[in-house]
C-alpha cells in the first residue's frame, strides 16, 4: 500500500510558492496596501466594528496583509500562518510600514503551542477551512484562544462553492459537499495570477456547515449567527459577474458564494 502523502508538508511548499507571485499580483493590489489601503472587506468591517484596543489573532493570515489591515485600525494583533515565506514577508510589511503585528509560522492546528496570550477577537477568512483535514482541533484551538466573551469570526466561501472542479473550462459539480476524502488537485498558475508558471500541488478537505458549526460549539462557543450570501467580494468561480458595488454573483443566484458566522466564548 502507497503511504500516506505529508499533506502540510506538500500545501506548505505550494503557498510558500505563492507568496512572491500572489505579492505581484494585481489581486493583492500591494503597493496601493502599502500607501494606505485596507485589504479587509464589508462582512468582516461590519460584523467586528471598532476594533481599537483589542487583541487580535488572525488566523491563516497569508502574507500579513488582512492583519496589518486591522492593525492599522488599532488593534494589537498576531497573525499565523503555515508559510514561512508568508510569515517573512508579513513581518517586513510591518517593519516597513511601522505597525506594531506579530507573525507566528506554524499549523494553524498547533496554535496554542506556539501562541500562549488569549485575544479579544479570533478572525479567518476566505480560503482557510478547506486546508484543514478535521474542523475538531480547528474549533478546540479556537476556543482556547478566546478571553472569556471574546469574538471568533469567519467570513469564507460556501461549501457549495468547493464541490465545483473549476480546473474544467465550464465547471462542473464533482466533489462532495461534506466528502471526507482528500481532495488532490495539481495545476499551472494560482488564483491570484493564472498566468503564473508555478504548480501548485494542493491538498484540500470539504465541510459542510454543520461541521463548522458543531466543531464550534462542541468546543463550547455560542453561535451568534451564521449566514449565507449570494455576493462574493472575490472572483471564486468562472462567469461570475461584477456588481456595481465591486463585489461577484453568479447570474442564476442558485445556491450562495460565502458564509459568515460569529461566535463567543461565554
Ligand atoms: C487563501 S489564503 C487565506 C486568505 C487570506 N484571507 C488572504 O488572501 O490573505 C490561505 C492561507 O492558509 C495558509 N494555510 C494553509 N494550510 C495551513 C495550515 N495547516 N496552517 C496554517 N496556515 C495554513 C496558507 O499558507 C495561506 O496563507
Amino acid at each position: 500500500m502507497d503511504a500516506k502523502p505529508d499533506y502540510f508538508k506538500v500545501n506548505k511548499a505550494t503557498w510558500n510558492d505563492k507568496v512572491k507571485v500572489h505579492a505581484a499580483s494585481d489581486m493583492y493590489h500591494l503597493e496601493d496596501f502599502k500607501k494606505g489601503k485596507s485589504s479587509l472587506m464589508p462582512y468582516e468591517l461590519e460584523a467586528l466594528g471598532d476594533v481599537s484596543g483589542k487583541r487580535l489573532l488572525h488566523l491563516q493570515c497569508h502574507f500579513g496583509q488582512d492583519t496589518l489591515s486591522w492593525s492599522r485600525l488599532g488593534a494589537k494583533c498576531v497573525g499565523v500562518d503555515l508559510s514561512d515565506a508568508g510569515i517573512a514577508l508579513a513581518k517586513d510589511l510591518n517593519a516597513e510600514l511601522q505597525l506594531d503585528a506579530e507573525f507566528v509560522c506554524c499549523n494553524v492546528l498547533e496554535t496554542s503551542a506556539h501562541v500562549k496570550e488569549t485575544f479579544d477577537i479570533v478572525f479567518t477568512s476566505y480560503g482557510v477551512i478547506g486546508w484543514l483535514p478535521d474542523l475538531k482541533p480547528w474549533g478546540k484551538m479556537i476556543a482556547e484562544k478566546l478571553n472569556t466573551g471574546g469574538v471568533f469570526f469567519i467570513a469564507e466561501f460556501h461549501p457549495i462553492v468547493w464541490m465545483f472542479d473549476y480546473l474544467e473550462a465550464k465547471p462542473i459539480m464533482k466533489y462532495g459537499y461534506m466528502q471526507e476524502e482528500v481532495i488532490y488537485e495539481e495545476y499551472e498558475g494560482t488564483y491570484a495570477n493564472q498566468d503564473s508558471t508555478i504548480v501548485s500541488k494542493e491538498y484540500g478537505w470539504n465541510h459542510g456547515l454543520s461541521e463548522v458549526i458543531n466543531a464550534l460549539t462542541e468546543a463550547g462557543l455560542h453561535i451568534e449567527y451564521l449566514n449565507e450570501y449570494d455576493a462574493s467580494p472575490y472572483d471564486v468561480l468562472p462567469n461570475l459577474e461584477e456588481t456595481t458595488s465591486g463585489m461577484y454573483v453568479s447570474r442564476d443566484k442558485l445556491y450562495p458564494l460565502i458564509f459568515t458566522l460569529k461566535a463567543t466564548k461565554l
